[in-house]
């Protein structure tokens, strides 16, 4: 199981203080050297964390592939062009959300999608979706062509802390809480057996299949089980243990923990 680090927390930090420190640039050679397979950032349309400069830094400097998460905004796509990363992850993205709430709508942004995946390929990028676990979803990313789809596992996690209590971590109301242990652990199966099956199916159609959001120390073993999955994108959770343990830990724990 390949781990991509998603790095932008990095720059989360930095950004709270618009200062030079802590740059997300520094942290490719301790991300490589503790084993990860790529480097994942977001460019996002508000630049709340990563910017231009860092993900020009990022692309140039990096010697794992770099998978740069974007929307499809026009203007994001000219610049992810010119950057030419590795790979282009795909995401739905709103300005008020705290971090990405959920899978890109591909039927209904179906013919922005059409361009925008048109123009990747001719710049020679790969192209992953990010969507959320359903067969409407895996069958449709077959047929725009694309090499990639990254599973969102929001709803997993959201339901592993609910069931196990890491709270701290989800937003539900008092009245999903209530919900009896029973019927939690069921969703929960369900969550799991949806995904495990999906990624066949999307195996079997010819697609590389990854998975992230929500994924943590706790909860990332039962998708790493899943053996169709071949990658998992992590961010939150690496970056903040290694507040504790430094970043070289944090992720070599998390190796450990999926291999
Ligand atoms: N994969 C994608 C496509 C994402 O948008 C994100 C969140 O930025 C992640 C993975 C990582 O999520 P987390 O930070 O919750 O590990």
């Amino acid at each position: 199981m390949k781990l991509g680090v998603n790095i932008d927390h990095i720059a989360v930090l930095r950004e709270a203080r618009k200062i030079a420190d802590p740059n997300p640039l520094d942290a490719l050679s301790i991300v490589k050297r503790a084993g990860a397979e790529q480097i994942t950032i977001h460019l996002r349309e508000d630049r709340r964390h990563i910017q231009d400069i860092d993900a020009v830094n990022i692309i140039y400097h990096a010697s794992l592939p770099v998978n740069l998460e974007c929307a499809l905004a026009p203007e994001i796509i000219d610049i992810v062009c010119e950057l030419q990363p590795h790979r282009v992850t795909l995401v739905p993205e709103k300005r008020e959300e705290v971090t990405t709430e959920g899978g890109l709508d591909i039927f209904s942004n179906a013919e922005a999608l059409t361009k925008v995946i048109r123009k990747l390929k001719q710049h020679e990028i790969e192209i992953s979706l990010f969507i959320d676990p359903t067969l409407d979803n895996v069958e449709m990313s077959e047929k725009f062509g694309v090499e990639w789809i990254e599973f969102h596992t929001g709803k997993y996690a959201n339901l592993y802390a609910m069931l196990y209590g890491n709270l701290a971590n989800t937003h539900h109301s008092i009245k999903e809480l209530e919900r009896s242990r029973m019927e939690l652990k069921e969703m929960l199966e369900e969550e799991l057996l949806t995904l495990r099956s999906l990624s066949c199916s999307a195996m079997e159609l010819g697609l590389k299949v990854a998975a992230g959001h929500g994924l943590n120390y706790q909860n990332v073993q039962a998708i790493a089980d899943i053996e169709t999955i071949e990658e998992l994108n992590i961010g939150q959770s690496i970056i903040a243990r290694s507040v504790f343990t430094g970043l070289e830990t944090a992720i070599i724990d998390m190796k450990e923990l999926i291999k």
